[in-house]
């Protein structure tokens, strides 16, 4: 627990923010009573498995395991620690901010890392304006950048040697932690330090609110050592997968339109080139959190990845999460070049143009890269082609269906019709391997096939479950935890993952707090804390009916404890034990 927040001003935060409220603001939520479900914010997936649960105030992903509370969740997603969570939730239910003390280590850091940034972004920028910089600026003219796009990105050079900026640093005051932390320096074997970025070619990656938060630097002298790029880490204020370069000018068209490149140098040359509407995922496919990102300043993203292969993919990874956050996709096909950047240079900025006009929908994309893998002169790759397309369309809305089956229909000169039933047999197969996948996760998860976090379980089923219904019940009737720990001890409990849970409980409720997940989350690590957010989410909200009978049977089963191997039981015969149970209503 916090000690510089108290503990009632983080229950107010609780109950000022509504979970299902807040997470709506991230998600788009569907509702059905009390539970919520949609698209996971923290993994790539097509069918919802994240869940929201008004009742106890949590979340959990059935596909990720991600699980947690409300202030987890903001922790999670907009990557700050748990004061400044529980900062943000007060903010947004309008609250006064809370008392704290001067420990505000965290912000004070962040502040440091930001300015060193924005200090090592002027040192490179000098620099490559320097003398000894010559052949560096060479190389971007050489790339045909103006020195107006140089300034306009903030572009640099990082000097050859060691410790060139690290001194520069230290000169200014920056300690070595702090210099660690902004992940400009790194420690030598020896104990000094030195430059992570040396005579490289730097691009600055600046967030919407203008903080230089990380850098890239290019190799641009043959034979030097190291990878073409080398980026910076994560750090306190950057997490790659939260950012897009550029987004700092791209964010100031008004169009609604972004332009989505792989690289640095493609979006500068698209700048340039008066596409001030260019940004760049940095080498990979986009995630939930930046397709976020792209769509509060955009309607439409036009991707517009390298010709290669794994721009191909990384374009088939994108589609389905930019769709899911409601963004309208096109897809840029560059023929000719292997990105933007080459393409703009030889072609210019016209025909980019042109292209852009021209650049078809994602499920345009789609069925042509299908159509790409086969040859359909031939029967057999008129089959293979039918079968897949027909796969691809299964997963698309009914109009959307219609609209493309016929025009694959007269692609291969067959019928409509027929296009559409292979589409809808498949749209059923899918169907039930689906509910078969989600049966057996559900069969696997009661029985605790696999559960790593608690392994006694399936070899106590009778009294694992009570004590998860028990605990269950708990959570949501804490006044009752006293009266549980009077009669049952902690050391009677069954499984050694419940006793934990359960003393945990107890250890809080005596403290005089109330027992919440994130509270929890300081105790258990992450799969623990999912598997507590599904024990307490289990079956119906319980009453306290059943308090006295909980307790017997863990009582019971604790002095029957003769742990058979779980290993040895079938998972037939697991799942007959859990329906037998299951029948006697435990
Ligand atoms: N990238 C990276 N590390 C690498 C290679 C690539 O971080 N080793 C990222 C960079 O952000 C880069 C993007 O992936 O901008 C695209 O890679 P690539 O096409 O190789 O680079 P370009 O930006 O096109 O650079 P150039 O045109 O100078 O080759
Ligand atoms: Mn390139």
């Amino acid at each position: 627990m916090h000690r510089l927040i108290s503990a009632e001003y983080i229950n107010e935060v609780k109950e000022r923010n509504d979970i299902t409220d807040v997470i709506s603001g991230y998600v788009s939520l569907k509702r059905s009573g009390r539970i919520s479900k949609g698209l996971c914010p923290f993994h790539s997936e097509k069918t919802p498995s994240f869940t929201v649960y008004g009742d106890t105030a949590s979340y959990y992903c059935f596909g990720c395991q991600s699980a947690g509370d409300v202030i987890t969740f903001i922790s999670k997603m907009e990557n700050l620690d748990y004061v400044e969570s529980i900062k943000f939730l007060a903010n947004r239910a309008g609250m006064p901010m809370p008392e704290e003390g001067k420990n505000d280590g965290l912000a004070h850091m962040r502040m440091r890392i930001k300015e060193q940034n924005r200090e090592a972004g002027r040192f490179f920028y000098h620099s490559l304006y320097s003398p000894e910089g010559r052949q560096a600026l060479e190389y971007f003219r050489s790339r045909g950048l103006s020195d107006e796009t140089i300034r306009h990105f903030g572009l640099g050079w990082s000097p050859d040697g060691w410790d060139k900026l690290v001194s520069h640093l230290s000169g200014l005051g920056y300690r070595r932690e702090e210099i660690f932390a902004a992940d400009l320096g790194y420690s030598s074997r020896k104990g000094g330090m030195i430059d992570r970025f040396r005579n490289r070619v730097m691009f600055p990656i600046i967030d919407v609110q203008g903080n230089v938060v990380a850098f890239g630097g290019r190799r641009f002298v043959e034979g030097d050592s190291g990878g073409k790029y080398v980026n910076t880490s994560d750090t306190l204020i950057y997490k790659k997968t939260n950012h897009l370069f550029a987004m700092n000018i791209a964010k100031n068209n008004k169009s609604r339109e972004l332009i989505l490149c792989e690289g640095y140098m493609d979006v500068i040359a698209l700048h340039q080139a008066g596409f001030s509407n260019a940004v760049a995922a940095l080498g990979t496919a986009v995630t939930p959190q930046q397709a976020r990102l792209l769509h509060k300043y955009a309607d439409r993203v036009v991707l517009s990845q390298d010709g290669d292969e794994a721009g191909q993919k990384s374009i088939a990874r994108s589609i389905p999460i930019m769709k899911a956050e409601g963004l309208d996709v096109r897809v840029l096909a560059i023929t000719g070049a292997k990105d933007p950047d080459e393409f703009i240079s030889q072609y210019g900025p016209e025909r980019f143009k042109r292209l852009l006009e021209r650049c078809s929908n994602d499920i345009e994309y789609s069925i042509l890269r299908i159509g790409n893998k086969y040859d359909i002169a031939t029967d057999d790759g008129r089959l293979h082609y039918l079968r897949e397309v027909c796969d691809y369309l299964s997963g698309l809305g009914t109009l959307e269906r219609e609209v493309y089956a016929g025009r694959i229909a007269d692609r291969l000169h067959i019928e409509k019709s027929a296009v559409l039933s292979q589409a809808e047999s498949s749209a059923r197969r899918r169907a039930k391997m689906e509910k078969e996948k989600e049966f057996r996760e559900m069969a696997n998860n009661s029985a605790g096939i696999g559960s790593k976090v608690n392994p006694e379980r399936s070899a106590n089923l009778r009294g694992s479950a009570a004590e998860y219904a028990l605990l269950n019940m708990l959570f949501s009737h804490q006044d009752f935890i006293k009266k549980a720990s009077d009669q049952l001890p902690p050391g009677q409990f069954v499984t050694d993952f419940g006793r934990r849970v359960y003393s945990k409980f107890i250890e809080i409720s005596d403290s005089g707090q109330e027992v919440t997940i994130s509270l929890l989350s300081r105790e258990f690590s992450e799969s623990e804390i999912s598997e507590i957010v599904r024990i307490i989410n289990t079956g119906e909200q319980r009453g306290t009916d059943d308090f006295d009978r909980l307790i017997d049977v863990i009582r019971t089963e604790h002095s029957a404890l003769k742990p058979r191997d779980a290993a040895k039981l079938s998972s037939d015969e697991l799942l007959e034990q859990m329906n037998r149970l299951r029948k006697k209503k435990l």
